[in-house]
């Protein structure tokens, strides 16, 4: 089995005070930018909760890891030290890291892991981006327990934000407990592509909160003591493998004015609704009678004849200074299977239109359309033949991009496509088509059940999918969730851009008339789009950062099943839009495995597509 190494508290402790913030600038104002630096120790130790010792892996000994706070414009430079038993990488999520996808964190896409005892160190700038973002580990399942907030003020300082300013700023956390070591579940999927694991608990800033209890002692729960009359910025983060969840807090309302580091029209609702991946900034003012107030956050839920999964909730107290002991005050929560509120929620973000904060153009015109469905298949296992109702190991559960799932590379993608190295690796990647191989009625609920009639149309593959984009193109991609075999929502994330949201709906994507709903005058801008149950979203972006991009499905066990491609963005014709060479420390796995299993495309599949490998060669 695995070595266990813990990483003690006070150690950690040191290494947190260790961390370095230092500016290069003392006099100007307003600052110049600064390098604002890191240490972060990956660690195994044992953590304690419902009554069951469980192994989990972090960074500098705490769940959440440490906040990285910056200023816009500002470097910075984490040296990540691997004292776990385990290969690592770091992600930035929703960092556009231009021209600078070295320090992207995507294992055997962007980098060779981070190996156990062995260090690296990512560095990145912070320019032109402000608000929530956060890192984790993009290691399967470990970021559970590996992640932390990446919080970017403005220049100017808080008075400089198109809202009013909050008296206080504070990181809400969402994620989910699994009370079982995930580094054994994260092999176990590797292996099977199975994911029959469901999280124990759900998490407010790393707390389980008083609805869970050891042998009738309840849980820690995360305490937002407030003023009454003062206002709160709730930096909400959903890090949770699992679940999209719905929060509201008794009594209060949000001011929704963020999301994931781009400024929104503010938008008041009692409700937040936010998937794994992305952020939402939230003001919350302390206008109730003093007292107790309940914040509960609620992981939805497919309906019926989704296959039910144990999904709990969590909780946190907001409590006035005054307040007078009492029983907080609880919400009333939606429906769990209420999943309809999650595209209301989306669909009412729309960019904040701004003298000061002036909104990058919308793509009026296309230059490259895509159409993806999203979903699930069986497929079979690499290097072997089989028929869909065999019986046995062979077949596999994978999640899927136009009926594709992704593959693994067996040697890093980014070196492969910097250095143009001819040779070997041909054929190793598949282009992803512009369209999934059937049209059908994509959202059909009698396709939810296995059976025939989803079998018919679930004909899927394993390849190592990608998309070639010219520098500066503007891509059209509209997401279309399917009904087969499940209705879950897809949280769609694209590595190093920000996609503007122009329209989503329930049911079919329907060119003729969903294409007059666009808003191509102020739509959101996210890292992370939300493709609804049984329905679709459609985003443009600008390919203007050369590299190779993760885009994936952030629920865990759909990236971990397949549901990811690789975008490459060529370079441009100057050095200033061209990737620049690796850093000098960028790691190493030493030479490429080049044996691989054959791909064993569907026929009619192959005649309908071209393949497109030679732009990618091997190391
Ligand atoms: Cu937050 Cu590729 O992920």
């Amino acid at each position: 089995m695995q070595t266990m190494k813990s990483w003690s508290l006070p150690t950690a402790a040191a290494v947190v005070a260790a961390t370095i913030f230092f500016s290069l600038s003392t006099m100007a104002l307003p600052a110049a930018s600064a390098i604002v630096e890191h240490t972060f120790v990956v660690s195994q130790m044992n953590m304690t909760h419902l009554c069951k010792e469980t192994p989990v892996t972090v960074v500098n000994g705490q769940i959440p890891g440490p906040s990285i706070e910056v200023t816009e414009g500002d470097s910075v430079t984490v040296h990540v030290v691997n004292k776990s038993p385990h290969n690592i990488t770091i992600h930035w999520h929703g960092v556009k890291q231009r021209r600078n996808c070295w320090s992207d964190g995507v294992p055997m896409v962007t980098q060779c892991p981070i190996q156990p005892n062995q260090n690296f160190t990512y560095r990145f700038s912070v320019a032109g981006q402000v608000g929530t973002l956060w890192w984790h580990a993009h290691v399967s399942c470990l970021r559970a327990t590996l992640h932390g907030a990446i919080i970017i003020r403005p220049r100017l300082g808080a008075s400089s934000y198109p809202f009013p300013k909050p008296d206080r700023e504070i990181p809400f956390i969402i994620g989910d407990w699994w009370a079982m070591d995930l580094s054994v579940v994260a092999r176990r999927m590797e292996k099977d592509n199975f994911f029959d694991y469901f999280p124990s608990a759900s998490t407010i800033n790393g707390k389980l909160g008083d609805l869970f209890n050891c042998s009738g002692v309840p849980e820690d729960g995360f305490v937002l003591g407030v003023e009454a009359g003062k206002s709160y910025l709730l930096r909400i983060i959903n890090t949770a493998l699992f679940s999209e969840y719905f929060l509201k807090i008794a009594g209060h309302k949000f001011t929704v004015v963020a999301s994931d580091a781009n400024y929104v029209r503010p938008y008041t609702t009692d409700l937040v609704v936010i998937a794994p991946g992305e952020t939402i900034d939230a003001l919350v003012v302390a206008d109730a009678p003093p007292g107790k107030y309940y914040m509960v956050a609620m992981p939805n839920q497919a309906p019926l004849p989704d296959t039910q999964t144990p999904e709990p909730s969590t909780r946190a107290t907001m409590q006035y200074s005054s307040s007078n002991g009492g029983k907080p005050v609880a919400p009333v929560m939606p429906d769990q299977h209420d999943v309809v509120r999650s595209l209301y929620f989306h669909s009412n973000l729309s960019s904040l239109r701004h003298p000061r904060h002036p909104l990058p153009p919308v793509p009026q015109q296309v230059d490259q359309h895509l159409f993806i469905t999203l979903g699930l298949g069986m497929a079979c296992r690499q290097g072997f033949k089989c028929n869909r109702d065999d019986k046995n190991d062979n077949m596999i559960l994978v999640a899927t991009m136009n009926n594709i799932s992704f593959q693994k590379p067996t040697a890093p993608l980014l070196p492969a496509h910097y250095y143009h190295v001819a040779g070997s690796n041909r054929g190793d990647l598949l282009e992803l088509p512009d369209r999934p191989p059937r049209v059908f009625n994509f959202t059909d609920p009698s396709l939810i059940p296995i059976g025939p009639k989803e079998k018919a149309l679930e004909t899927t593959y394993m390849a190592t999918l990608a998309r070639w984009f010219r520098y500066g193109s503007a891509v059209e991609m509209v997401f279309q969730s399917t009904s087969i075999m499940q209705g879950d929502s897809n949280p769609m994330h694209l590595h190093g851009h920000d996609m503007f949201v122009l329209a989503q709906g329930v049911g079919n994507f329907d060119a003729a008339k969903d294409r007059a709903r666009y808003n191509l005058v102020d739509p959101p801008l996210k890292n992370t789009v939300v493709v609804p149950n049984l329905g679709w979203v459609a985003i443009r972006f600008v390919a203007d950062n050369p590299g190779v991009w993760y885009m994936h499905c952030h629920y865990e066990f759909h990236l971990a099943m397949g549901m990811t491609a690789v975008f490459i963005v060529e370079d441009g014709p100057t050095v200033n839009t061209s990737l620049p060479a690796p850093p000098v420390d960028y790691p190493s796995c030493g030479r490429p495995n080049r044996k691989k299993g054959s791909l064993v495309p569907d026929e009619s599949y192959l005649q309908t597509r071209e393949i497109k490998a030679s732009r990618i060669d091997g190391v």
